[in-house]
């Protein structure tokens, strides 16, 4: 019975409580996603699945904190493109950005916007652009740290109009989006999944959504080529991962959880609200999520690297 056949561990997994680490703010985008993808999951998984906010340093800290737990399927991470930007934007790390993990499967795909605090002097996309090459060293615009979506979104926007912005980093655009709508932030670019109910009850302004499409949430919102900044493109995704050197059986486990998650009705009448879709079942497995994932980080490097902006 000792060492032979298949790990007992892997067998009656899960046998406790899972934990996700989300490695920004409660109350903001990725928090949201994960919430309602943990609850559908520890239903299939017979299991409660917590959620951890572990916000700071652009989600570095919460990714750290999930690389070096136990690899052993109780300690998980929901992350975003950060998995994909943070590689190539931060020159040093206590952990391993790549191999310190395991992939389960891709989650979403979420759109951003670019919103303002309800004063702002702008209502289309063009004239916020003239206010910002106007004004760039009296604005302030928000982001969540350095490998945060929002701050690869400003990167795309001060590059794509040519003028830097001060920028005030949160540990999450759940804080940072009580600033915008305080008026004490002025502009921020945000995952819809945090921006959706803000703009279409008017407590902030939207520019326009970073996507090829218009949305089905927001469908008087311009993209940004009919607005006229073609260039300005980004779409986010999620992924969920475990520290490297977990149990291909506990990584397949959970593969199939978040599959059974992402066609949960409820789950998805909630991301078509919010702007965001979960990612065809195909791309919910921990080999098309690797995939995806390192493709990424291939497609972000020269772009970063022409921005030239690091972080140590
Ligand atoms: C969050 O959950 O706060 C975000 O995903 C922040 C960001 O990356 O912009």
């Amino acid at each position: 019975p000792f060492g032979l056949g298949r790990p007992a561990a892997a067998d009656s997994f899960p046998s406790r409580t899972i934990t996700v680490v989300v490695p920004f703010a409660a109350g903001g985008p990725t928090d949201t996603v994960t919430r309602l993808v943990a609850e559908s999951m520890g239903r299939d998984l017979g299991q409660t699945v917590v959620v951890e906010n572990a916000g700071g340093a652009g989600g570095t800290i919460g990714a750290q904190r999930v690389a070096q737990a136990k690899p052993d399927g109780y300690t998980l991470l929901l992350h975003h493109i950060g998995m994909a930007t943070t590689p190539t934007l931060y020159r040093r790390l206590a952990y391993d950005p790549v191999g310190g993990f395991e992939t389960i499967g891709l989650v979403t795909e979420v759109p951003m916007t670019l919103i303002a605090k309800k004063d702002f002097p702008a209502t289309t996309l063009a004239e916020a652009v003239k206010v910002i090459r106007r004004d760039q060293e009296k604005l302030n615009y928000a982001n969540a740290g350095i490998g945060a979506a929002s701050h690869l979104c400003g990167l795309l926007l001060m590059k794509a109009v040519d003028a830097p912005m001060t920028t005030v980093p949160f540990r999450g655009t759940g804080p940072a989006m009580q600033e915008v709508l305080a008026g004490r932030i002025d502009l921020m670019c945000d995952q819809t999944t945090n921006t959706t109910e803000q703009i279409n009850s008017g407590a902030v302004k939207v520019f326009t959504v970073t996507t090829p499409e218009r949305l089905p949430a927001l469908p008087n919102v311009p993209t940004s080529t009919e607005a006229g900044l073609p260039e300005f493109q980004v779409g986010i995704w999620h992924g969920l991962y475990a520290p490297k050197g977990t149990p291909a059986e506990v990584t397949a486990r959970l593969s199939q959880a978040l599959q059974v998650a992402l066609r949960d009705p409820k789950l998805i009448a909630r991301f078509a609200e919010l702007g965001t879709t979960p990612v065809a079942q195909e791309m919910a497995t921990p080999a098309a999520h690797r995939k995806f994932w390192l493709a990424d980080i291939a497609k972000w490097k020269p772009i970063i690297q022409a921005a030239g902006q690091y972080a140590d």
